[in-house]
This record gives C-alpha cells, sequence and structure tokens, in this order.
C-alpha cells in the first residue's frame, strides 16, 4: 500500500493556438504542462512555485477535471482519475476542491454567504439533508473564524481576508481529502495572508487534508510546505523536501527564486548573492530546446541545448533537471 493520495505521471496539457476569422487554423501549441510527474502524499502540503505563465493553474485545472489532460495519467487513491465517470466521479468532485486566488472575484456577488457555502450541497444533496444544511453552514463559517450570525450577508460586505474565509468555508462543505489552493493569499495584503495561512495549516490539521499549494513565491509556501516542486515553462525543475530545496537547492532556477526571497535580518541580507535571471520566460508555444532555463542560465553550455536534463537525483538527496546541478546555498 502505498499513501500517495495522488500519482500524476507525465502530464501533459497543450493548448491550441488558433487562428483565422473563425479561429479555424491551429498554428502551434501552448505547452502549458509539459511532462509533469509527482505523487502527493496523505496529508502533506505540497507546494508548487514558478513564475507566472510556467502552468502552475492549468495542472490545477487538470488535477479538478475542469480540464482535459492531452496526455499522461493520474490516480486518486490508486484509481485512473482521468478515466472515472458517473458515481465515482461524482465522488472525485468531493474528494478534490480548489481555493482560488481571488476572492473578490471568484465568489458570487448576488448571493448571500450562506448560499456560497452551502452551494455545494445542492449539487451533493447526499451530504447534507435540506433539514440540516442551515447549521452545517454555520458551523463551517465558525470553523473557518467567520461570526456565523453574518450568514446572510454578501460578499462585499467582507474585508478580502475574510471573503477568502468565505472560499475556504465552501471548499470544506463537502469534507474533501485534497484541497488544490491556486495562490490563495496572493490578491490580500501581506498582515491578512499570515493570518489565512495559518487558518489553512490549521484546518489541515483538523481534518487530516493534504494540499497542493500554488505560489509564485517560495517564501509564501515554506511555512506551509513539507515538500516543494518548483515549475520553469510546463516542467518541474526540481522537487523535494522543504528542507532540501531551501537549505540546498541544486538548479539555477531554484537557486536564482531563493536569491530573491526577502531576508529580514539586514545582517544576513547584505551577506546574500542576489542572482539576477537575465532576459523573460521564452514562449511556452516553442520552448527552448533541451532544457528549457538554458537561455536565461549563467551555466548553459552546449549539452544543455542538446540533450534536455531529466528530473532524477544528482548531486543532493532529491531530484533536479539540470545537467550541472550543484548544491549552493543561498541564503546564508
Ligand atoms: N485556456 C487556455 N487557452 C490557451 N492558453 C492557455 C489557457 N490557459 C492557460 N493558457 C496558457 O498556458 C500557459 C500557462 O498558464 P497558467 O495559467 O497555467 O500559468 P500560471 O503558472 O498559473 O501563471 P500565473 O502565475 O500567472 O497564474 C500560459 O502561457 C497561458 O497563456
Ligand atoms: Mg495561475
Amino acid at each position: 500500500m502505498t499513501d500517495n493520495i495522488i500519482e500524476v505521471r507525465d502530464l501533459v496539457k497543450h493548448f491550441p493556438v488558433r487562428v483565422g476569422v473563425l479561429f479555424k487554423h491551429t498554428v502551434g501549441h501552448v505547452r502549458a504542462v509539459d511532462g509533469v510527474s509527482f505523487d502527493l502524499r496523505r496529508g502533506e502540503t505540497l507546494g508548487v512555485v514558478g513564475e507566472s505563465g510556467c502552468g502552475k493553474s492549468t495542472l490545477a485545472q487538470v488535477l479538478m477535471r475542469l480540464e482535459p489532460p492531452t496526455g499522461g495519467s493520474a490516480t486518486f487513491e490508486g484509481r485512473d482519475m482521468f478515466a472515472m465517470k458517473g458515481a465515482e466521479l461524482r465522488k472525485l468532485r468531493r474528494d478534490i476542491q480548489i481555493v482560488l486566488q481571488d476572492p473578490y472575484t471568484s465568489l458570487n456577488p448576488r448571493m448571500t454567504v450562506g448560499d456560497i457555502v452551502g452551494e455545494p450541497f445542492e449539487i451533493h444533496p447526499e451530504v447534507a439533508p435540506k433539514g440540516s444544511r442551515a447549521k452545517k453552514v454555520r458551523d463551517l463559517l465558525d470553523v473557518v473564524g467567520l461570526n456565523p450570525e453574518h450568514i446572510n450577508r454578501y460578499p462585499h460586505q467582507f474585508s478580502g481576508g475574510q471573503r477568502q474565509r468565505i472560499g475556504i468555508a465552501r471548499a470544506l462543505a463537502l469534507r474533501p481529502k485534497v484541497i488544490v489552493c491556486d495562490e490563495p493569499v496572493s490578491a490580500l495584503d501581506v498582515s491578512i495572508q499570515a493570518q489565512v495561512m495559518n487558518l489553512l495549516g490549521d484546518l489541515q490539521t483538523e481534518f487530516g487534508l493534504s494540499y497542493v499549494f500554488i505560489a509564485h513565491d517560495l517564501s509564501v509556501v515554506r511555512h506551509l510546505s513539507d515538500r516543494v516542486a518548483v515549475m520553469y515553462l510546463g516542467k518541474i525543475v526540481e522537487i523535494g523536501t522543504e528542507q532540501e530545496i531551501y537549505e540546498h537547492p541544486t538548479h539555477p532556477y531554484t537557486q536564482a527564486l531563493l536569491s530573491a526571497v526577502p531576508v529580514p535580518d539586514p545582517e544576513l541580507r547584505g551577506q546574500r548573492k542576489v542572482i539576477r535571471l537575465e532576459g523573460d520566460v521564452p514562449s511556452p508555444v516553442d520552448p527552448p530546446s533541451g532544457c528549457r532555463f538554458r537561455t536565461r542560465c549563467w551555466k548553459a553550455q552546449d549539452i544543455c541545448a542538446e540533450e534536455e536534463p531529466a528530473l532524477i537525483t544528482r548531486v543532493a538527496a532529491h531530484p533536479s533537471a539540470c545537467h550541472f546541478a550543484e548544491e549552493k546555498s543561498v541564503v546564508p
């Protein structure tokens, strides 16, 4: 028995690029997710980090079965996720929930908080009989730190942090096993971010949840993550335990991202060498040959253009997709 709740193998999601008056001609594909493999262990948080456009949300959408994959496979509790239909798919839709970035646009402004949080019960009435729903919604509001008396208020009557709590309460309604958090705190003030992160941590312990936690920035996921996957242009370039990734990063991209993480101590800040990445992220329609990071990498050699580096264990205890992987601490 493995204790992986989700296993993803070689997952691919390409979007056609269409042109012409009726968008009839496909001229290429956005390779949003391009061969991603990882396991999500029961009860853990896997942080997924990378710059804008690297495919994080697309990965989330495919895992939620909101978008069909172009290739690859994934299992949920050992069963093929993408083959599920009927009752099994309905169960999957209870077991995996998502919390989105923007609490301003993801909540229907014309619905009361009670209706928003209780809506999953309308779709899955088997979870809560009608008479019990109002009580369940109040309990959920209480669990996420909102006043249950505010059940008849509308989203605009809440602050950003409170709205994200509404989104979390809704995600919890069906007692899921996995929550995919797609940048749930990126739109919030820094002081509020910490409160929402703490809430997510508490809920994980209380309900035994597993999280896929997506963020731009390595500093956001550190506190909550047991393991971290670093993505670049549709691929995972390095994956390991929180300690491995932050203390022994071996991929130049991870090292560059880490060197940009704010260091609170001014003395340590002075000692740190900030790695500035040159140029922009290349287009995912036509990614560089070989290693996708090579066009911005200070270590790149001929082999990097010729041969794609596999994501394998190299110099450290965790896998890294770099021909010249080298253990280097960038944060003192
Ligand atoms: N429905 C779609 N049709 C076509 N292209 C898409 C679609 N969704 C995403 N893409 C493209 O796929 C790539 C990955 O996008 P995605 O939203 O997954 O990135 P992301 O890592 O979540 O970025 P961000 O940090 O900005 O949220 C981008 O180039 C994006 O333009
Ligand atoms: Mg995104």
